[in-house]
């Protein structure tokens, strides 16, 4: 506790104006609420992204931690971002309860957002079930803008 008002005290940082950052803070914040052990793994630089894909991975991103959360009963879960040759690929991944992406009944928003953020950003989006864990992937491949 006394370490984190220190910390609140002490100059901002330039780099805590990064993207990355705000994510990080996004996943501890979760962390915090969640007792699931989280695995991340991501190398993409943040001048890889626009400031407006910024702003609508994170949203996706935030979406499907809260929809794990809310829906998963999950113990773990792996959130990566990775550069590819053409662009990068995000996923976050949990063993939790699944459930059939096919059967949504009406009155659910959280995933046809992200599906139409993804859509207007030239993204692929894939919510899968396989191996016992539930995987929403995100997928930028420049060729296919
Ligand atoms: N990670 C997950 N694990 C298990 N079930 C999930 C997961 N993500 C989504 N679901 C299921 O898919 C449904 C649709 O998700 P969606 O985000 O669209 O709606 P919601 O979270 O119920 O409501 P909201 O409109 O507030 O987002 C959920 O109601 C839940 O049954
Ligand atoms: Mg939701």
């Amino acid at each position: 506790m006394r370490q984190a008002i220190f910390k609140l005290r002490q100059p901002t940082p330039e780099n805590s104006l990064l993207w990355s950052d705000s994510l990080e803070a996004l996943i501890k914040n979760f962390k915090e609420e969640n007792n699931n052990k989280i695995h991340i793994g991501w190398n993409l630089q943040d001048s890889s992204l626009t400031p407006k894909e910024k702003i609508e991975l994170f949203a996706c991103i935030k979406e499907a931690l809260i929809n794990i959360r809310k829906h998963a009963n999950s113990q773990e879960i792996w959130i990566t971002l990775t550069d590819t040759t053409d662009g990068w690929l995000c996923s976050i991944e949990d063993d939790g309860i699944g459930f059939d992406p096919t059967s949504i009944t009406e009155g659910k928003y959280g995933l046809e957002i992200m599906k139409d953020r993804a859509k207007e950003m030239g993204w692929k989006l894939d919510v899968t079930r396989n191996n016992d864990r539930t995987k929403v992937q995100i997928q930028k491949e420049t060729d296919t803008k």
